[in-house]
């Protein structure tokens, strides 16, 4: 792995992983394993700013580990480690935090949406001015946590721990990398020290893609509850994909296309073969489109890429040993990375032992 870029990424141990993370993340990280020395992790410590059930976290962190593995990321190749399993990461946390202001914490678009979810208030430009007082005001039963307010220091850490060059993540997360160049400049210049380099953001060839969700709206998501899991099983993916939102059909040739079938045809363009997607259109165009038709064949290509990773997470997910081995080697490996970096971090403080 010597003399490779470093990368770095991770995916939140919330649920499942879906067909947004797999075209999003997950079958870019198989891609990227090959040329550069790839370190993914399960962001653990990221989904506790949720507070999640502690149950469904741990049963979290092992479904994710096991999707990695089945959808093609070889740990020969890459690292790949709980975040929680290098206390590193922690520690840093905590040092970088001297460094990172609360008014530009405050202003991540992030933050201010679950925050707003967490006090239970609605999106809209008129509130966005003083959501600051809410906040402050907000009883502890619709508190939102310090937890969530450093989340991108959390992020940074991750990231500069490793000292990445690159960092493939999808737009939703480019505000958080920024701010890991900020914070990473700024304690460089603090300390007068070169120690962590500015990662950027990974792109691949197309702009970051959007997956969509079948009920119309916007991108596909676990909290919008729209989502396509990689294990689910065949009947339950048909159903799901049956039930997507349409329209009345084009009344006359090359009408507009609607939200929701656009949705459809950009899953089919992500799923099926070029001349499936064309013929779909062309149908449409001429008016004589069967959505019922257009969906069957969505729904047979979306399995045909996720049912072989389905049948190797069922094969996978009862071998603890295994899947056990993986992670103490990445754990092991991971850790060798960052109680350097840490090291360095806290001599160049002046943490340092003169006893
Ligand atoms: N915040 C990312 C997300 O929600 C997950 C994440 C945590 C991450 N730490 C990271 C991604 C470091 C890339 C690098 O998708």
């Amino acid at each position: 792995m010597d003399n490779k870029e470093i990368v770095v990424s991770g995916i939140r141990s919330t649920g499942n992983l879906h067909l947004g993370n797999y075209f999003g993340a997950l079958r870019n990280f198989v891609k990227m394993q090959n040329d550069y020395d790839c370190r993914f992790f399960i962001a653990d410590l990221h989904a506790l700013t949720t507070n999640p059930d502690p149950k469904e976290l741990h049963t979290s962190v092992k479904s994710i580990v096991t999707e990695y593995l089945a959808a093609g990321i070889d740990p020969e190749k890459a690292t790949i480690f709980v975040q929680s399993d290098v206390p590193e990461v922690s520690e840093l946390y905590l040092l970088l935090n001297m460094h990172v202001g609360i008014g530009e914490l405050m202003r991540t678009a992030s933050f201010k949406d679950k925050a707003r979810k967490a006090l239970g208030i609605k999106a809209d430009a008129d509130n966005d001015d003083n959501i600051e007082n809410e906040i402050i005001g907000a009883d502890s039963n619709k508190r939102v946590n310090a937890g969530l307010l450093t989340y991108p220091t959390l992020m940074a850490v991750d990231i500069l721990i490793q000292k990445a060059h690159k960092v493939p993540v999808g737009k939703d997360q480019e505000q958080h990398l920024e701010l890991t160049r900020r914070f990473a400049r700024r304690f460089n210049s603090f300390y007068n020290t070169d120690l962590f380099p500015e990662p950027e953001n990974y792109n691949f060839g197309k702009a970051a893609v959007k997956i969509p969700g079948l009920d119309g709206s916007g991108k596909m998501g676990k909290s919008e509850g729209n989502c396509l899991y990689l294990i689910d099983e065949d009947k339950v993916l048909r159903k799901k994909v049956m039930r997507a939102v349409t329209d009345e059909g084009p009344k006359e040739p090359n009408s507009p296309v609607s939200q929701p079938v656009q949705n459809l045809f950009s899953l089919m363009e992500l799923t099926s073969a070029p001349e499936t997607v064309q013929q779909f259109k062309d149908a449409y165009s001429d008016c004589s489109i069967r959505y019922g038709d257009l969906k069957k064949q969505l729904a047979e290509d979306i399995l045909n890429i996720t049912r072989p990773i389905r049948e190797r997470i069922m094969e996978l997910r009862d071998n603890d040993e295994y899947i056990g081995k993986v992670l103490r080697q990445g754990a092991e490996r991971a850790r060798y990375y960052a109680s350097q970096t840490l090291k360095e971090a806290r001599e160049v403080m002046g943490i340092r032992k003169f006893y």
